[in-house]
């Protein structure tokens, strides 16, 4: 029998769970957890604190903050020999593919990998939140045939990464700067790569496999790989003075532009706004960037041009200017996501496996109905 229920094609609006984690108003560009926008946590808080109020759904006491931090520093190491498997990784593969690997195999060496319960499930995230910068910077160092630098525990999260790809001690504005660049992805809702660490986690898997799926979900171009794709077409730009006439011609040709529109925003999305004025800053205090500027002269266009199409810029559009600017090459802008968005999945998978349904939609079949099986040497 024919379902004639209608289609949500790209399941847009659809509702499926009720979460108390984030909530998003696309047409007025509104962003907050628990109710906090994020313009305040990006101002006052911490990739360690946004993580584990949303793990724990409430802002933490000074206490269990510091208990936090305390157990991510002691987590930061990775196990030897998942290092020996980043070092043995092909040379020249996308980093993401070799952390979709490396959280894989992270799995296969944690005894408490098949672990469920929400207390299981809780300790895991720690440790994952708290290796993801480890193994990240670790994939960096080894693809580029450097030693892996052990990381350090008297750094915030954000310090000790920048620390991890270089060996020097980062300035307090630039681990700042990077942690409110971490802030602003640890979390969005309903996003692909949540919704996939969800239907992964609905059919009550482990960790490990529904944090790989995720990573696998937000590789793709049309999500995370976005961030990637934006410094792609900055370098074939080149200069600002061609930055018009180049997105002219793309929206002529309706070719996509990347790092503008989104499903939910049909208006700012407001961590573009915050990174742009980091990225206005960063350019005007060195004087260097002609990917600001380029930036510039691209989102003027495209308001112009599609902004009535509720086009604007997403997070993705601004945020590679700042990474670039701290050192870290484009083919670890999705990584640096990931090292974000692990807080976010981790707290949603929690949310929503305390109170599980297997996620199980369906399709319209229009497919044959009254097909007979036909024996392969009468076929034509
Ligand atoms: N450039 C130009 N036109 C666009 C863009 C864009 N980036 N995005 C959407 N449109 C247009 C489409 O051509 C379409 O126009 P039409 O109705 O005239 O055919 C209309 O807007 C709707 O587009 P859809 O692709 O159907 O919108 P959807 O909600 O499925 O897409 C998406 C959202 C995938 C993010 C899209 O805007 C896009 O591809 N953006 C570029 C990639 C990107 O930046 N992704 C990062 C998103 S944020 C994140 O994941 C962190």
């Amino acid at each position: 029998m024919t379902n004639t229920a209608s289609i949500a094609k790209g399941l847009e609006g659809v509702l499926f769970t009720e979460s108390k984690l984030t909530f998003i108003n696309g047409t007025e560009g509104i962003l907050t957890h628990l109710g906090i926008p994020i313009q305040e946590w990006a101002e006052n808080s911490t990739f360690e604190e946004l993580s584990l109020a949303l793990l724990n759904g409430q802002l933490p006491t000074a206490a269990e903050l510091a208990q936090f931090d305390a157990n991510l520093k002691a987590n930061r190491a990775i196990p030897e020999a998942l290092t020996e498997i980043i070092k043995g990784m092909p040379r020249g593969v996308h980093p993401m593919q070799a952390l979709r690997t490396a959280v894989s195999y992270l799995g296969l060496l944690d005894p408490q990998a098949e672990d469920t319960s929400a207390e299981g499930r809780r300790a895991i995230a720690t440790r994952m939140i708290a290796q993801f910068s480890t193994i990240i910077a670790a994939i960096n160092r080894a693809q580029e045939g450097q030693d892996i630098i052990a990381p350090r525990m008297d750094l915030t999260h954000a310090g000790n990464y920048l620390y991890m790809l270089s060996g020097k001690e980062p300035t307090a504005e630039q681990s700042r700067l990077f942690d409110i660049a971490l802030v602003l992805h640890v979390d969005h809702g309903m996003n692909a790569s949540t919704f996939t660490a969800i239907a992964t986690g609905s059919t009550l898997s482990d960790m490990y496999s529904c944090i790989t799926s995720a990573i696998g979900a937000l590789k793709g171009p049309l999500h995370g790989g976005a961030n990637e794709a934006v410094m792609d077409m900055l370098d074939e730009v080149g200069t600002p003075d061609k930055a018009e006439a180049y997105i002219t011609k793309k929206l002529d040709d309706k070719e996509k532009i990347m790092g503008v529109g989104h499903r939910v925003y049909k208006y700012f999305d407001p961590r573009s706004r915050v990174l742009r004025d980091y990225a206005e800053h960063v350019a005007n205090k060195e004087g260097k960037s002609n990917y600001y500027q380029i930036l510039e002269t691209i989102e003027k266009v495209v308001v112009d041009r599609i902004g009535s199409k509720g086009i604007y810029p997403n997070v993705d559009f601004y945020s590679g200017t700042v990474y670039s600017d701290l050192g870290i090459k484009k083919e670890y802008f999705t990584p640096i996501f990931a090292l974000a968005r692990i807080s976010g999945w981790c707290a949603s998978l929690i949310e929503y496996t305390g109170n599980n349904r297997l996620l199980r939609p369906d399709a319209v079949y229009t497919g044959a109905t009254d097909a007979h099986y036909v024996k392969l040497q009468d076929r034509q």
